[in-house]
């Protein structure tokens, strides 16, 4: 069986959920709706780069996996964007931001060659491994007192990508070869994420200083364990070795029952918080 699934998702953004989504967490709410404003465009981006990349892929099950890949980044991208429409209708200012995100990654696929997307994709999707993994143990830290249909949403994304943690490396490691490219674009691709993240922080900042949302000058991972704080920053490190065995990290017990759950046919949409 594959290590990745294709799960159909039901999730619905009604308008009673709050822009922030957890008023007792508002540095963490804006930086899911900082993934929420970027999401729809790098999760296509990285379709793009795979679409591209699958007539180079030789392996028969590692094309297989890449296409269950390129669904679940469908789907996630499916769901930002409806939630990102709810925000819209909330606080239509940000469409221009939503705009200027999509220019960029759009620039960045016409002025780049192929094995440069590869390499941002699988250094972002190595990236993603450690962060799912320290959002999902520190969830009650983060998402308590936040809107569940939010929650539920953005722990399923993290969920399935942990699940996929391993498909953009073997991708770049099949179709590019050696990490050392990877390596030497790292830095690129850190400005490139730093260039969106400005554009989404710039508007968030002008919108709190005109009283239209929330504001708080707190890390969104500030009231996290130090613990686990340690442990992304070392794990993140860990992404950069050229030998980096995504499959090597530990799955938290959360999302193998999640996983279990929904295996079994449960309803997701509401997995966060369960019932007790
Ligand atoms: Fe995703
Ligand atoms: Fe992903």
């Amino acid at each position: 069986m594959s290590r990745i699934q294709y799960r159909k998702m039901d999730f619905r953004f009604d308008d009673d959920i709050p822009f922030q989504f957890n008023p007792s967490n508002i540095a963490f709410s804006d930086a899911v709706n900082a993934l929420t404003l970027t999401a729809p465009a790098f999760e296509p981006y990285f379709i793009k780069a795979f679409r591209d990349a699958m007539p180079l892929i030789r392996d028969e099950r590692l094309r297989a996996e890449t296409r269950l890949f390129v669904q679940q980044e469908r789907q996630h991208s499916k769901h930002h964007i409806a939630h990102l429409n709810m925000l819209l209708r909330k606080v239509p200012e940000l469409e221009q931001v939503r705009d200027d995100v999509n220019a960029s990654y759009a620039r960045l696929y016409e002025t780049k060659p192929l094995k440069f997307h590869l390499a941002y994709t699988a250094t972002v999707e190595l990236a993603f491994g450690p962060i799912a993994r320290f959002i999902i143990e520190t969830r009650d830290v983060l998402f308590a007192g936040g809107d569940p249909r939010i929650s539920s949403f953005v722990l399923w994304h993290f969920v399935e990508e942990f699940e996929h943690r391993n498909c953009a490396i073997d991708v770049f490691r099949a179709v590019v070869g050696s990490d050392l490219y990877r390596l030497s674009q790292v830095q690129a691709t850190v400005e490139h994420l730093r260039e969106t993240s400005a554009i989404v922080r710039r508007a968030f900042a002008a919108l709190a200083a005109e009283g239209k949302i929330a504001s708080s000058r707190e890390s969104p991972i500030a009231r996290t364990p130090l613990r686990d704080r340690r442990r992304l920053g070392s794990e993140l490190l860990g992404t950069l070795a050229p030998w980096h065995r995504p499959d090597r990290l530990k799955e938290p017990a959360w999302a193998s029952q999640w996983l279990s759950a929904a295996a079994a046919g449960e309803p997701m949409t509401l997995a966060y918080p369960a019932a007790r």
